[in-house]
């Protein structure tokens, strides 16, 4: 289940049909498709894409995506944070980055084209989005470090990171609440988390 938040507004959206509607107007699509019983999350590349084919099919069809593939991240990738710091700065991609989340966590910070304030998107197992081309964002892993994803593609070659130079990111940490933050009196969240991590 993903989990929205607007910083600024100290607000918080953490049901499917709810984060469906605040992302319409940003031109970001989220649905849910099941995990749980479906697919091992641990199962190659071949199974898991073998398993969606019906889903994946049919988001080629309607967006014109050519390819798909498994992102597979983890704590042990060598150089991850290097990886990550290709994306953790505001960019945007010259394709849709389309995303379904089989396993681990991931937080996306949209910065809307039409001024409204900045939004983080918190996905997991069972979450897909898609952040259409052009949209600002910047991306993170969180504390499991551990992130796998189909992925869909008109071509990769798309999907390079477009940096607009604004340092906006950094004025925000990359934090996951999840549903159920840690949250002890008289700590702040951003400690909360970290004591968690
Ligand atoms: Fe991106």
């Amino acid at each position: 289940m993903a989990y929205l938040r607007i910083p600024s507004a100290d607000r918080v959206i953490d049901d499917a049909d709810s984060i469906r509607s605040f992302l319409l107007p940003h031109g970001i699509h989220y649905e849910r498709w099941p995990v749980a019983g479906r697919i091992d999350r641990d199962a190659t590349q071949e199974e898991i894409l073998a398993a969606y084919a019906p889903e994946v099919e049919a988001l080629k069809e309607s967006g014109g995506y050519i390819t798909a593939d498994v992102v597979n991240v983890t704590p042990d990738v060598p150089n991850l944070q290097e990886m990550l710091n290709k994306f953790n700065q505001e960019h945007r991609h010259a394709e849709d980055e389309v995303r379904f989340i089989v396993k681990g966590h991931g937080i996306f910070y949209i910065n809307p084209e039409n001024g409204d304030p900045v939004f983080s998107i918190e996905i997991e197992e069972g979450d897909l989005i898609n952040v259409p081309a052009g949209t600002k964002h910047w991306f993170d892993l969180c504390a499991d470090r551990t992130i796998r994803a189909i992925r869909l593609f008109r071509e990769k070659a798309g999907w390079t990171p477009l940096y607009t130079g604004d340092a906006i990111a950094s004025g925000y940490q990359p934090l996951c609440f999840g549903p159920n933050p840690i949250v002890a009196k008289g700590i702040k969240i951003e400690q909360a988390v970290s004591i968690a991590a």
